[in-house]
């Protein structure tokens, strides 16, 4: 993949052509290109997040979030608030957003929901390798790492790319699981805080996730905490994620959707 990636960042960048192997194999950038990590950030799960900010949002009555991304990548999803979404019941967000983003409703989103209108007041991201996506070598290196011919996914990540240039969100290198407990002292108890995370607890080590939660449930005793997650619906669940919100004070984890990885669907289950 990561090889297929350099080749994909060549013929990108009009350096190669998807005609010619050995002409490839011989450039010499691919080495290098070749060498880097596989590095991906979907913007289309901002669409299935959105609903669970706005469900959270009408629970508490939070007119003001602070939010936190875990393992943020480039930062798309932390600019959610920024994108126009579109659902069977209307839509939601400015109407000269840079990136209007839209899906297949199994089960609709509540109409009453898409009325409410949370503000951003702070967002910041934490990934072990974050993308910057305002230099075009960062650009061209997600752009490489989506399948060639996925025209609309690569569309999608321009405009998301355009997005993050015009307002860049604050991204912490590091790893989360060090971090999370420092970010949530900072806090301010009278805005509630929002964390979450989509397509990274598979990467985290053995005792990571632990202590994630462990992190989360300390902070949560001083109450204003919210954390949006995807992971699997249930133990014997493959194919999809479920979307889960845990809020503090509160009953534990609660599973508020079911949704594709890209976000291409989403059924509402609340
Ligand atoms: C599959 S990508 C998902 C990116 C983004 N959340 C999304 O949904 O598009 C996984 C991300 O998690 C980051 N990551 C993995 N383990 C991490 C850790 N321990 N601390 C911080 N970031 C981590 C990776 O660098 C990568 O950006």
């Amino acid at each position: 993949m990561r090889l297929l990636g350099g080749w994909h960042a060549l013929v990108l960048s009009d350096r190669a052509s998807w005609h010619d192997l050995d002409a490839a194999l011989e450039h010499p950038e691919l080495p290098r290109l070749a060498a880097r990590p596989i590095q991906t950030n979907e913007v289309g799960r901002s669409w299935t997040l959105l609903p669970c900010f706005l469900e959270l949002a009408r629970r508490t009555g939070a007119e003001t979030f602070d939010l936190s991304e875990l393992g943020s990548s480039a930062g798309f999803n932390l600019l959610w608030d920024r994108y126009r979404h579109t659902y069977e019941a209307g839509t939601w967000g400015s109407a000269d957003a840079l990136l209007e983003l839209d899906g297949v409703e199994r089960t609709a989103v509540p109409a009453e929901l898409l009325e409410l209108e949370p503000r951003v007041r702070h967002r910041v991201g934490i990934d072990l390798d974050p993308v910057d996506v305002t230099s075009e070598e960062g650009a061209l290196r997600l752009r490489s790492f989506i399948w060639p011919g996925q025209e609309g996914r690569l569309e999608r990540l321009d405009r998301a790319i355009e997005a993050v240039r015009r307002e860049p969100p604050r991204l912490l290198c590091g790893d989360l699981v060090e971090l999370l407990p420092g970010l949530l002292a900072e806090r301010d108890p009278d805005v509630l805080t929002v964390v979450f995370q989509t397509a990274v607890l598979g990467y985290l080590h053995d005792d990571g996730w632990d202590r994630v939660q462990g992190s989360l449930a300390t902070a949560g005793r001083d109450g204003s905490l919210a954390f949006v997650w995807t992971a699997r619906p249930a133990e014997d669940v493959h194919g999809y994620w479920g979307l889960w919100l845990e809020l503090w004070p509160g009953n534990g984890p609660e599973l508020l959707a079911h949704a594709d990885f890209h976000g291409a669907w989403l059924e509402w289950l609340v």
